[in-house]
């Protein structure tokens, strides 16, 4: 396994693979993520994952700075994984000079996720859309945890023509539910306890919605109102369509509640496809 930090140095060693799929991550690897890697290998020669924790993409009161950065175990973790080549560059690599050219995603950029995070899908679009041109996969391999986020990398391989393969992995979560995040380190014991809740109201919306309910607005309401009640701030819970986030009509059979809430200093977000049976 290779570990290379410049962006010259990894066009070196790829010009060598043009059979490689793409693994894009901030680090501090979890379970997670490795199924990414798991995902990947079987599909190119040549397995790239990429561990930059990218500032175009946090706002200024959120957690840039105590984002752990933990390349050395990463690497153990990669290198038991099978990965080819790791680029972990340092914030000049990838912005010597300021970014002034941004990606602007479709207004799917300013609703949920977007609407709590000002500028933050822009600053994904952008950074990963400059991994793409630097690693030049053929497919990349993203999460469906950040649901919003690989709607919104699809929809930028698709109006971009780029020539990638976007490749969605389901969501991994530890045995009591909790989806699997690096932010889940910053929970205290008491907070980690109460953490998989986010999970059960998701699971509470989809069952009530398996059972008939349609008035999703209600149904996201008492979600809330049940977070709240257990010292959770939510963002919101929304029961929304698949293909791109809005609100559901009537004939929409599939379906998503994708929901963001903060417990204490820790922002957490999840999500649960619901597939209703045709009418
Ligand atoms: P990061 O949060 O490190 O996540 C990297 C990839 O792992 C993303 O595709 C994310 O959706 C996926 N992932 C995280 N937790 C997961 C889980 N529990 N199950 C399955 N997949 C999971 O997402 C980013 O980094 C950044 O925004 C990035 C795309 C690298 C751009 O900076």
């Amino acid at each position: 396994m290779d570990i290379i930090h410049s962006a010259a140095a990894l066009r070196g060693r790829l010009q060598r693979e043009p059979n490689n799929v793409f693994v894009p991550t901030m680090g501090n690897l979890h379970d997670g993520h490795i199924q990414l890697i798991n995902i990947a290998k079987p599909r190119a020669a040549c397995t790239v994952v990429s561990i930059f924790v990218n500032r175009l993409q946090f706002g200024p009161r959120e957690d840039f700075d105590r984002y752990p950065r933990t390349l050395e175990t990463d690497a153990a973790r990669l290198k038991a994984a099978g990965v080819d080549v790791v680029f972990a560059p340092d914030e000049k690599e990838i912005y010597p000079e300021r970014q002034t050219y941004v990606v602007e995603p479709s207004d799917l950029q300013y609703i949920l996720e977007g609407a709590h995070r000002p500028g933050h899908f822009r600053g994904v679009a952008t950074v990963v859309l400059k991994l793409f041109n630097l690693v030049a996969p053929h497919s990349a391999i993203f999460g469906k945890k950040d649901y919003q986020q690989y709607l919104v990398l699809r929809d930028m391989v698709r109006q971009f023509a780029l020539p990638i393969e976007i490749i969605p992995a389901e969501t991994v979560r530890a045995p009591d539910g909790l989806a699997l995040s690096t932010r889940n380190t910053y929970l205290s014991a008491g907070e980690r306890k109460e953490a998989p809740r986010l999970y059960g109201v998701l699971k509470k919306v989809r069952d009530e919605v398996g059972s008939g309910a349609r008035d999703y607005q209600r149904l996201d309401q008492q979600a809330m109102a049940e977070l709240a009640r257990n010292g959770w701030q939510p963002d919101y819970v929304a029961v929304r369509r698949r293909a791109d986030l809005r609100p559901p009509t009537e004939r929409d059979r599939e379906l998503v509640v994708v929901a963001a809430a903060r417990l204490g200093r820790t922002r957490l977000i999840d999500n649960l496809e619901i597939t209703l049976p045709a009418a």
